[in-house]
């Protein structure tokens, strides 16, 4: 006998089309852009849980763009998203950190452009700690031209068409939006598929965590010291002292934020004075999630989705989680500008 109560199980695949087939003008190639970084998810998830047995931990030897040491698990990553996208021949080029300037993919006349930080928070690799993949799709302004320049897809975060993670941690969740809400898919390893487990996902209006690395605290603004310190009051009307978690992988932090509510931030600093995380591939795509949960995400003074970008690399402070905590740190910030 049918268990009529069960819930049903939805795949990623049956997910993607039935909010297709809410458009019926739409081509299906956006469908396929996500079941493609679907399935380079996978093959990624499976290589990062067996990382220690396998010869994917540790430096490649080389430096990317940014300076940093590049891991073998960083440009493992990169190769299979870009060989993902490359299969349907609908996405012109990519823009990843691990790339200094943009890849063109097989047909240059492919209407969307992806930006990508294939493995989020390359410094817990090695010790096993939750990591991710992060990415933003936008449309081509000049669809079908084969002229390709990263001029093209230098546009505000408010135009990405969809924009997701991957967080490979105690189970491995794959997290997107198309600007209807947001949706969460738990990979079940024995079947190989992305399931459906939290749909249309909502942020506390308000959380009690704040997230951010205060090794770093000499070099701050006086606001956010001193929003810290708020922070950190014992006031039991307002639940403080608020909790401090800091992951180091901006996916687990702000997916944690997403969940509990709260703040997670990453300001500019002596050592980056323009913060450290790059604004295209991992401050809008998350910004974009967390605002279609119904939070907020600024660089101090304006919305993150609505900087026009300069750069493809280019750097932004970020203070993104719960509307109350984000324009509590921005009363701070104005207050002591
Ligand atoms: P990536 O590994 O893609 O270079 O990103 C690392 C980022 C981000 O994941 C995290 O929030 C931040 O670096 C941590 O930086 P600190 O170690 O300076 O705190
Ligand atoms: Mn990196
Ligand atoms: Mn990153
Ligand atoms: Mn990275």
């Amino acid at each position: 006998m049918v268990d009529r109560n069960k819930k049903r199980v939805i795949t990623l695949e049956e997910y993607i089309i039935q909010a297709q087939n809410k458009f019926p003008g739409a081509t299906g190639d956006l469908s396929q852009l996500l079941r493609d970084i679907g399935l380079a998810a996978k093959i990624i998830s499976r290589e990062v849980n067996k990382a220690g047995i396998t010869n994917i931990l540790g430096e490649d030897g080389s430096k990317n763009i940014h300076g940093e040491s590049v891991k073998k698990l960083d440009l493992f990553a990169d190769e299979q998203m870009i060989s993902a996208l490359n299969r349907a021949e609908i996405t012109c080029m990519v823009i990843s950190e691990e790339n200094d300037g943009i890849v063109e993919l097989d047909n240059a006349g492919g209407k969307y452009i992806v930006y990508l930080d294939p493995l989020d928070g390359s410094s817990n690799i090695d010790v096993n700690v939750s990591i991710g993949s992060i990415f933003s799709i936008y449309m081509r302004e000049k669809p079908g031209s084969n002229q390709l320049s990263a001029d093209e897809a230098l546009q505000p975060g408010l135009k990405q068409v969809a924009a997701g993670y991957v967080l490979y941690g105690s189970s491995t969740l794959l997290t997107y939006t198309t600007g209807m809400g947001v949706s969460v898919f738990t990979l079940d390893p024995s079947i190989g598929e992305f399931i459906l487990s939290e749909d249309d996902v909502k942020i506390p209006d308000k959380g009690t965590i704040y997230s951010v690395n205060e090794g770093s605290y000499h070099s701050w603004d006086k606001g956010l010291k001193q929003y810290i310190k708020y922070c950190q009051v014992e006031d039991k009307e307002t639940s403080r002292p608020y909790k401090a978690r800091y992951i180091g992988s901006m996916v687990a932090d702000v997916h944690r934020t997403l969940k509990t509510g709260g703040i997670f931030i990453y300001p500019n600093s002596s050592q980056y004075p323009n913060g450290k995380l790059r604004l295209m591939y991992e401050c809008n795509p998350l910004s974009l999630i967390i605002e279609q949960a119904g939070g907020l995400a600024i660089d101090g003074k304006g919305r993150i989705l609505e900087i026009e970008p300069e750069a493809i690399h280019q750097r932004t402070p970020i203070f993104i989680g719960s509307q109350e905590n984000v324009l509590k740190v921005k009363e701070f910030l104005d207050k002591y500008s």
